[in-house]
């Protein structure tokens, strides 16, 4: 039976992340009694256990008792607390991957005192199983537990495993953030639309699938981005005139300014993170 389907899986810190990946992993055929999930709050155990069909605990210990592969989820804020209460209960066979954001494989090795640690960047359309997820694994991983890691972020869309911990730091910045950027651009172009006249529904639904289109387009096409672009780009026409403004706005330079800027505050959260569970001084992760 394929990893997918046969893996154990514990889930810490049940959110809106954490969703995504229960509901991918039951579309992959996961039979729902081998995932368990921990939250605080007992409506939303319920409304999960309702949902899903999948055990729910109250206890993060209890979620990653069982476990192959146990996930945190939890916000960067309370990650040492409840790496504190899970790392006590792992075994060494066990492997944790952690999708919070700035948390090194440095901090998750020594918050939970397990040297069997993956640090992962998903992004938000794995909620609707069309992100990409960049995850890099530390040495102590063993060729099956980067099988289940990659299992466990194949449910979310694609994975992309890296040797070097540093392009999930960048990746944060550019694919983990880069939901952002494109959601502000859609809220320009839609207001743009309705300032030059359309019903707000009209420019909305103009924009997501030109949005859509173009990017689905570019994806599969074999050209470079500025290629399609010239392609489009007759002299003295429209794209002309609007390219023009968009270069005197400096949209290249503050596209770039605002990813160094994301990569920038992911270094500082790794590095309070590090200095929270005292794992600054530690010796750094070696990677593969
Ligand atoms: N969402 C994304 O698109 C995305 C993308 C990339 C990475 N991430 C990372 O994924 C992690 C989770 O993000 P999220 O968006 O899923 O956040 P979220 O919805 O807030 O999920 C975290 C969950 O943990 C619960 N929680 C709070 N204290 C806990 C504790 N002591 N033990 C166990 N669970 C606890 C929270 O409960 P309450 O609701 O009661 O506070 C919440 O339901 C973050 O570290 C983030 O960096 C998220």
């Amino acid at each position: 039976m394929s990893t997918r389907r046969s893996m154990r899986v514990g889930i810490v810190g049940a959110g809106v992340m954490a969703e995504a990946m229960i509901s991918g992993l039951l579309a992959d055929h996961l039979p729902p009694e081998q995932l368990v999930a921990s939250h605080p709050r007992r409506d939303r155990r319920d409304a999960l256990a309702a949902e899903h069909g999948i055990r729910m605990v109250s206890r993060n210990a209890d979620a990653a008792a069982d476990a192959q592969i146990v996930v945190l989820a939890v916000k960067p804020q309370m990650l040492a607390s409840v790496m504190r209460e899970v790392g006590p209960a792992l075994a060494d066979d066990q492997v944790v991957l952690s999708v919070v954001a700035g948390a090194t494989l440095r901090t998750l090795r020594h918050g939970l005192g397990h040297a069997a640690v993956v640090r992962a960047m998903p992004n938000t359309p794995a909620q609707i199983r069309r992100g990409i997820a960049v995850w890099a694994a530390a040495s102590a991983c063993s060729a099956g537990q980067r099988d289940l890691a990659r299992a466990v972020l194949g449910a979310l869309g694609e994975e992309k495993e890296v040797a070097d911990e540093e392009f999930v730091a960048m990746a944060t910045a550019l694919s983990g953030t880069g939901p952002t950027y494109l959601f502000a651009v859609m809220e320009a172009l839609i207001d743009a639309g309705v300032h030059m006249g359309f019903p707000r529904e009209l420019a909305h639904d103009l924009v997501a699938v030109t949005l859509v289109g173009s990017a689905e387009f570019a994806a599969r096409s074999q050209l470079h981005p500025a290629q399609l672009r010239n392609l489009v780009t007759s002299p003295g026409g429209t794209s002309a005139a609007a390219i023009y403004e968009l270069e005197k706005g400096r949209l290249r330079t503050v596209m770039s300014d605002a990813v160094w800027a994301a990569y920038r505050r992911t270094q500082e959260l790794g590095a309070r993170l590090e200095t929270e569970t005292g794992a600054a001084g530690a010796a750094p992760e070696t990677g593969r």
